[in-house]
């Protein structure tokens, strides 16, 4: 058996379900390019029927990826497979992810389909899939609540259709490590062509097991493949994370005795783009790319690191990409300076336009902040590539007034559709009384469910991030805003929320929620 590990990342399509973090086509295509510099094998890149925009998205990675696999989720029908084949035209390896779900609950109530008729229909989309592409997964839905006999014969006629990967969810986060990888273990003994695929795992954190679970699939049960997403992204709890995975696997080779082909250093800044881009904040004790993962405050570990870091550090903070914070540019620092550095991070920028406007909010950055960190211009360009996706509401200006003692009162000037409005209004803190004032215009009565605010660097001079979640009509959204200023950042966060509420490209179904 191969000892090799697939890292199958699917931040763009199972870590995009996670209420709020939907990502436009450019952000999609810009984390997509991260993962490839990440060399992760697979990418997911979303589930093409899900609307005309993951379409759109799956397409425009599928144009720009060479090194990785690109695949799309479709549920197991001959419409969904052929909209993902659509959408991975361009793909230079292309897979087609087709799911079923297996469980008794799931078949019963969710799809109203007999086992009998379930085993027909993953039978016959697996067939059709096969005649639009090579490369096809299939994924058994809540496989691991599913019963075993049965679970084997839908295995079994799945490759028998040209299956060359088969992927046991666990997909409400039930399982333990032991139980998890003997079930693996069971089906692989059990299903007698099972060496003519490759076996996966698909583990959900609801009880934070999701890593153990994955790795026990591969260790116990000889899985070849984990999927996973960056920081872990996903509904609820979330999914396995990548960076975890990646680096048990590489600091406990003397146990797991496997490889996986990730470059390690690319890690933190996959990390910090998605987080930037979705909105969705690490926390600082978070393993690996937490901000406090490799920081040793208390005087005995400083002292023991100090005379020889193996006292108490098993991974060192760069081998995954992290940097001591460094200033790379300031106030003098050209155009063509700054379009390096964007080279030198890996953000690629097509439109002399776009790098234009980049350099634009630089300038205007420079101007406030004397020192640009590279967390600064990722948030410039995660700025940019937000507002390329439609800026029906644009932030123009404003100013407060907070005295103790007095209500705050904010002031603002914002550009909604072509027109150029003004308001005012008052608010329990300043930031309150900006997001009241506009409100007060744009009177979309979005229920809001997150407010937080974050430096992206370290010190007071650092920009502040701040996330604004809002809800409306069943829809949920994030918006990111940063500025040295954080009521400033507050506002252009909840406009960036209030875009994506206007924007219809951002309506997309669940792939599980439905038949
Ligand atoms: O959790 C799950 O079951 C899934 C499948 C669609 C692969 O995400
Ligand atoms: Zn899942």
């Amino acid at each position: 058996m191969s000892d090799k590990v697939i890292i199958f990342d699917t931040t763009l399509r199972d870590g995009e379900q996670s209420p709020g973090a939907s990502m436009t086509k450019d952000e999609k295509v810009r984390i997509a390019r991260q993962l490839e510099r990440l060399k992760v094998d697979v990418i997911e890149a979303g589930f093409a029927a899900s609307s005309e925009g993951d379409f759109q998205a799956i397409s425009a990675v599928a144009a720009a990826i060479k090194d990785s696999i690109v695949c799309s989720l479709a549920r197991a029908n001959d419409k969904d497979i052929t909209r993902a084949s659509d959408a991975l035209k361009a793909a230079k390896a292309k897979r087609i992810h087709a799911f079923l779900a297996t469980s008794p609950l799931h078949m019963a109530v969710k799809l109203r389909m007999s086992p009998e008729e379930v085993l027909e229909q993953a039978k016959r989309s697996i067939r059709f899939a096969r005649n639009l592409a090579d490369d096809i997964e299939f994924s058994a839905e809540d496989g691991y609540r599913s019963e075993m006999d049965f679970l084997c014969r839908v295995v079994e006629a799945t490759i028998k259709e040209g299956a060359s990967t088969i992927n046991i969810p666990d997909t409400v986060g039930y399982a333990t490590p032991e139980l998890y990888g003997e079930f693996i273990k069971t089906l692989r003994t059990r299903v007698p062509n099972s060496d003519k695929a490759v076996w996966s795992v698909h583990c959900h954190n609801d009880l934070g097991m999701a890593v153990a679970n994955s790795l026990a699939g591969v260790k116990i049960g000889g899985a070849r493949q984990i999927e996973c997403t960056i920081n872990g992204l996903g509904e609820r709890a979330g999914n396995t994370a990548l960076e975890e995975i990646v680096m048990a696997l590489r600091t406990r080779k003397d146990y797991f005795d496997l490889v996986c082909d990730i470059d390690a250093h690319q890690i933190v800044p996959a990390s910090k783009m998605v987080s930037h881009i979705t909105g969705f904040v690490v926390q600082p004790n978070k393993a690996v790319v937490g901000a406090n993962a490799f920081a040793h405050t208390s005087g005995i570990h400083q002292d023991g690191i100090l005379k020889n870091r193996e006292t108490y550090e098993i991974m060192r903070a760069e081998d995954v990409g992290w940097s001591a914070n460094k200033i790379v540019l300031g106030k003098l620092s050209g155009r063509n300076a700054f379009k390096q550095r964007l080279h030198d991070l890996g953000i690629v920028v097509e439109a002399e336009a776009d790098i234009n406007e980049a350099f634009t909010r630089f300038k205007t950055l420079a101007d406030q902040k004397s020192e640009i960190f590279d967390e600064d211009i990722i948030a410039i360009m995660s700025d940019t590539t937000s507002a390329e996706a439609g800026e029906h509401y644009k932030f123009i200006s404003m100013s407060q007034h907070s005295e103790t003692g007095e209500r705050p009162r904010s002031r603002i000037t914002l550009r909604i559709g072509d027109q150029e409005v003004s308001s005012e209004a008052e608010g329990n803190g300043p930031v309150d009384a900006s997001l009241n004032a506009i409100e007060e215009v744009a009177k979309s009565g979005a229920e809001q469910l997150l407010y937080s605010v974050n430096a992206i660097t370290s010190g007071t001079q650092s920009q502040g991030e701040v996330t604004v979640r809002l809800a409306k009509g069943g829809r949920i959204v994030n918006g990111v805003g940063t500025d040295p200023d954080i009521i400033a950042a507050s506002a252009k966060a909840y406009l960036a929320a209030l875009n994506k509420l206007h924007d219809p490209s951002h309506v997309k179904i669940n792939a599980q929620m439905t038949p």
